[in-house]
């Protein structure tokens, strides 16, 4: 497919290929040199490789668009640079310097411009993985690591944009315990929520909403996106424990909110304050703000809004999609302008 048949106004959260990916690799206790920029294609790797045996990896998500300013812009690089790095110390990889990162980041971007969305209708989704792809037998960190960068074209990551989403608490699963691999974005943690999830869709709710694993009473995250309610003006969201992945769009929604003169509280977010809050919504870079509409735990049904977007999540919605597509200031410095000029080192 070339970027001539794409029908952008049709887009889904799905792979498109495209043109060029970036591959680097580094040993076990070596130093990352930059990389290069490859066509896009299949990749060989050992069987014995740690990330297919053991899981040994991560991934980031990011996204880079054409802003109404004529501009192509990412959201805070660096914060997903530093996550990444924070994920590899987890996992036992060789954490990749943020500027090799972001340099790598940039050249993916440039060299597939052709993918990037018009502004306004979707994003090119950027996806970083960390592997160890080294032969291991024992289970212990891999000789060898790949940083592999690929990209996309997306549109929204739940069905209809910003309308909302029916979810459902789970009491059987739980996502992440304490002192596990949670608060990093191990690519282990994803597979486990993919049947709660099939089942959840099967009964008509988009997302499964996953509580403590040690109470069983404190709402963490919902799929891949961070959780907030709102109940009397004030803003609640899950506090970082360890177990919730730390949310770039999330810490970015607590600062605009403050800054709009909110009070936003970090806490355990029971089940009691979820379902009497005003208005309830989760977040991330692929969900971007995604208003929910009801939630279902066990026999008990709340619905937020009577199934209508919030006054308090769209005004936050507003500005953070504003200030992603250059329409409204960027008080906090946090668009990162690419060079599509820059140097793309070709393999
Ligand atoms: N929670 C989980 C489990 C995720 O995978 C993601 C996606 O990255 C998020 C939350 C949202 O994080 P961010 O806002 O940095 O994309
Ligand atoms: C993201 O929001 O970027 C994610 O990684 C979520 C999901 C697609 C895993």
């Amino acid at each position: 497919m070339s970027e001539a048949e794409i029908d952008w106004d049709s887009l889904t959260f799905s792979l498109t290929q495209t043109d060029f990916m970036y591959i680097a690799t580094c040993n076990l206790g070596g130093v990352w040199e930059p990389g290069k920029v490859l066509p896009y294609g299949k990749l060989e790797i050992d069987p014995a490789a740690g990330v297919l045996n053991y899981g040994q990896g991560i991934f980031e998500g990011m996204k880079a668009q054409r802003s109404a300013e004529g501009n192509v812009v990412l959201f805070r690089p660096e914060e997903n640079a530093r996550r990444f790095q924070r994920g590899a110390d987890r996992l036992g990889m060789p954490p990749v310097p943020e500027s090799i990162f972001i340099d790598a980041v940039e050249q993916m971007v440039a060299a597939n411009n052709r993918w990037i969305p018009p502004t306004g209708r979707g994003a090119l989704y950027i996806r970083p993985v960390l592997w160890g792809t080294g032969a291991i037998m024992g289970v212990a960190p891999a000789p060898s690591y790949t940083l592999c960068i690929f990209v996309t074209p997306v549109g929204p990551y739940f069905k209809g944009g910003l309308s909302c989403i029916d979810l459902l608490i789970s009491d059987e699963f739980h996502r992440a315990a304490p002192g596990g691999s949670g608060g990093v974005k191990a690519i282990g943690n994803y597979a486990p929520g993919m049947m709660p999830s099939i089942n959840a869709k099967k009964q008509g709710y988009a997302e499964v909403i996953y509580l403590d694993a040690e109470e069983h009473l404190y709402v963490e995250e919902v799929g891949a996106a961070n959780f907030f309610c709102i109940k009397d003006n004030v803003i609640y969201t899950p506090e970082l424990t360890g177990t919730i992945l730390p949310g770039i769009t999330r810490a970015s929604l607590i600062d605009i909110a403050r800054h709009k003169g909110y009070e936003v509280i970090e806490q355990k977010v029971s089940t009691e304050l979820a379902m009497s809050a005003d208005e309830a919504f989760c977040c991330g870079t692929a969900a971007v703000i995604s208003p929910i509409g009801s939630i279902t735990h066990g026999e008990t049904e709340k619905v937020y809004q009577n199934r209508t977007v919030g006054k308090i999540t769209r005004e936050l919605y507003d500005t953070l999609v504003g200030i992603n597509t250059e329409t409204v200031e960027d008080t906090f410095g946090w668009m990162h302008k690419v060079n599509l000029d820059l140097t793309i080192n070709h393999a």
